[in-house]
């Protein structure tokens, strides 16, 4: 079974999306295993957009999700990070399709609501860098 990181970023947390978000992953069939609502030290958004710091928006990037509470997320499903992908939609909200999260609540590249892992090597990682192994439960549907 394949595990995802995924985070609603601060506009998502202060447009109460969490709910919605949640509803989206929960309907599809998908797993939550680990969640909780949270500032980001700047260390931390620094790690996990590491791959982004030399671009000319990784300062913004950093500022946003230092901004105000996130709420991060671990799921678990079959092929669940690029389903979830898709679920997500583009990454500009101006290019996602209807129907997707960032195509229904996305309002600029940099508020688009959602991240997501992007391969399972990074939902490896991101995984690690935002929760500890005894946060992230597995247990079986008994009702
Ligand atoms: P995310 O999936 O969190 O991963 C990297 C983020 O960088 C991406 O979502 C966007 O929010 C952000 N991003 C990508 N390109 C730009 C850009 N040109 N300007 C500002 N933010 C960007």
């Amino acid at each position: 079974m394949q595990r995802t990181f995924l985070m609603v970023k601060p506009d998502g947390v202060q447009r109460n999306l969490i709910g919605e978000i949640v509803s989206r992953f929960e309907r599809k069939g998908f797993q939550l295993v680990a969640a909780k609502l949270m500032m980001v030290s700047r260390e931390l958004a620094e790690k996990h957009y590491a791959e982004h710091k030399d671009k000319p928006f990784f300062e913004e990037l950093v500022n946003f999700l230092t901004s105000g509470p996130v709420f991060a997320m671990v799921w678990q499903g079959e092929n669940i990070i690029e389903v979830a992908r898709a679920m997500m939609g583009k990454t500009n909200p101006a290019e996602a399709a209807p129907g997707t999260i960032r195509g229904d609540f996305g309002v600029s590249i940099g508020m688009n609501v959602i991240h997501g892992s992007d391969s399972p090597e990074s939902a490896e990682r991101e995984i690690a860098l935002w929760f500890d192994e005894k946060e992230i439960l597995s247990y079986e549907k008994t009702i």
